[in-house]
């Protein structure tokens, strides 16, 4: 399928590795220019090597951005636009907050949470759609995704600042979704199940450390509640986004979709 997202121009947050980084590669093979950010030059510098060394021709623009910083934000999508000349897709991301019960965080942390997976994607949001109305105006399209986690459904014990902060973003979704849908721009959120990152990584190599458990049994248990028992891959998440993202996708809007293989159990 032609996805039509050649010479197109996409913003991916949170890209120097992990769920990002594979979005920006499924986007970059499917022909768009795409400005991945992260919190340091030099790891977003390294993403883009490795991805223009895997996919011949990638016009790949690497951006230190900090998404909990307003005033970083606007200037990396500044860029983003005057590169591209307009900017098509958004896709909002960064890293996930600790886990713990209620008695384990203070206020401040509450905060850092919240600024983290909650008004970063606002004001991603904020300062990117006055660009994308313009350039849905002339091209007729645009898409913002917003990658979230199966908690958004499902909410996971210890991991209230996640829970919260992704309930959030639902709302901002939705509410988002029936303000751009005139103008033709989707908007829609994406919740992972356990899938392979480097950070899942660290985490099974962690707890294999501490606990002398196998990687492949502590994989095996995050697995064993969902329909296809396994860990994702990057890149089924990723091609998946890559699809919400195509002109073909212009008619899904407001949408949670998880990428989880049936982790979560609701019917809706
Ligand atoms: N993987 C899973 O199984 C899973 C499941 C459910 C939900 N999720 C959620 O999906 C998101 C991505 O997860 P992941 O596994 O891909 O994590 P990851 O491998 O740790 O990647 C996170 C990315 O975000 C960047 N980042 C972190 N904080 C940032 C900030 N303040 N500003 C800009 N960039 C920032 C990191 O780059 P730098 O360190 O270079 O800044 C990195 O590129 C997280 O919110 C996570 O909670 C993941």
């Amino acid at each position: 399928m032609d996805l039509g997202l050649s010479g197109c121009g996409a913003f991916v947050a949170g890209a120097s590795s992990g769920l990002g980084k594979a979005c920006a590669a499924a986007l970059l093979e499917a022909g768009a220019h795409v400005a991945i950010c992260s919190r340091t030059q030099e790891r977003v510098d390294q993403a883009a090597q490795d991805l223009r060394s895997r996919i011949p021709g990638a016009r790949v623009l690497p951006l230190a951005c900090d998404v909990t910083d307003e005033a970083q934000i606007i200037a990396a999508l500044n860029t983003a636009v005057r590169q591209f000349g307009g900017l098509h897709i958004l896709i909002t991301n960064s890293g996930g907050p600790p886990t713990g019960d209620l008695g384990d965080f203070d206020a401040s942390q509450w905060e850092d949470a919240l600024r983290l997976n909650l008004m970063s994607t606002i004001n991603l949001c904020r300062h990117a759609v006055p660009h994308m109305k313009k350039t849905a105006a002339r091209d007729g399209w645009g898409r913002i995704i917003m990658i979230s986690s199966l908690s958004a459904k499902q909410p996971i014990p210890k991991l209230y600042l996640s829970n919260v902060s992704r309930a959030g973003v639902q709302g901002f979704a939705k509410s988002l979704s029936e303000e751009l849908g005139p103008r033709a721009i989707t908007v829609n959120t994406v919740l992972p199940g356990y899938t392979r990152t480097d950070r899942l990584r660290h985490l099974s190599d962690a707890l294999s450390a501490r606990s002398g458990e196998a990687v492949a049994d502590i994989e095996a248990g995050w697995a064993k509640d969902s329909a296809l028992k396994r860990i994702g891959r990057e890149e089924e998440f990723a091609a998946a986004v890559a699809f919400l993202a195509s002109r073909p996708a212009g008619f899904i809007t407001g949408v949670a979709l998880p990428i989880d293989g049936g982790a979560i159990k609701s019917l809706l």
